[in-house]
């Protein structure tokens, strides 16, 4: 049987531990830590926090560890209500959202990673400029076909407005297309389900007057048909969207146009 090994300076070791002295509800939080400058392996440390003094959710035990235990602790937050996406890691085994991810719905040690398979810039925070810029890459805002922009609002009927539902509420947390296996594998080509379900949004838009542009540019054996249908990307979606659905409506209105 083949044999897999980690590069030497890849396995994680195990680091530090930060008691909490003299509380009385425990929870122990690893969290994985990598730091660029200082030539080391990444390591987990584990910080005991005491939850009689601490909020519910994930997002508030990290910050009490950064302001309380260990100010090096690295990671994005800002909305801390899961509108802004930027709080996105790997808790309990699965990519969600810090600040919506109760504590008390963890059994056992709360192990914190950043997002799978990306390039990690510090502790919890993963490199986006490859996501931002296959984002940028369908266009996501209006076209139109005309050269003169509209001298009034572009008007959308109910049951059009209705087709963006599911869709708008994306808040491009990555936390579905760090879940996808074949993301994983080809992301330097297949541009993930995060992007696809953005894509889709556009190419379903009433308003929008560039839809065959847009399927021309999918229609490739990576950029979208990477996508087999392993479902991690709604399994895993912290709001609840579906991107497996909508990536499955692009391939449909791929073959309807043939
Ligand atoms: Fe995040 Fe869900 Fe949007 Fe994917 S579809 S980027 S998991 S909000
Ligand atoms: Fe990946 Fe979701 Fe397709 S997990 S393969 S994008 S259905
Ligand atoms: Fe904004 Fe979590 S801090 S989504």
């Amino acid at each position: 049987m083949a044999e897999f090994k980690l590069p030497a300076h890849s396995v994680v070791n195990k680091g530090k531990t930060f008691k909490a002295e003299g509380a009385k509800r425990v929870k122990r939080f690893v969290v994985y830590r990598w730091n660029p400058d200082d030539e080391k392996n990444p390591a987990t440390d584990t910080y005991e926090i005491d939850l009689d003094n601490c909020g519910p959710m994930v997002l508030d035990a990290l910050l009490k560890i950064k302001n309380e235990i260990d100010s090096t602790l690295t990671f994005r937050r800002s909305c801390r209500e899961g509108i802004c996406g930027s709080c996105a890691m790997n808790i309990d085994g699965k990519n969600t959202l810090a600040c919506t991810k109760a504590i008390e719905d963890i059994s056992g040690d709360v192990k914190v990673y950043p997002l799978p398979h990306m390039s990690v810039v510090k502790d919890l925070v993963p490199d986006l400029t490859h996501f931002y810029a296959q984002y940028a890459s369908i266009k996501p805002w209006m076209e139109t076909q005309s050269a003169l922009p509209p001298d009034r609002e572009m008007l959308q009927s109910k049951e059009d407005r209705a087709k963006l539902d599911g869709l708008y509420e994306c808040i491009l947390c990555a936390c579905c297309s760090t879940s996808c296996p074949s993301y994983w594998w080809n992301s330097d080509r297949y541009l993930g389900p995060a992007v696809l379900l953005q894509a889709y949004r556009w190419i379903i838009d009433s308003r929008d007057e560039n839809t065959g542009e847009r399927l021309d540019n999918l229609e490739d054996p990576f950029r979208l048909y990477r996508c087999h249908t392993i479902m991690n990307c709604t399994n895993t979606c912290p709001k609840g969207l579906n991107p497996a659905k909508a990536i499955a409506e692009i391939k449909r209105m791929m073959v309807e146009r043939r």
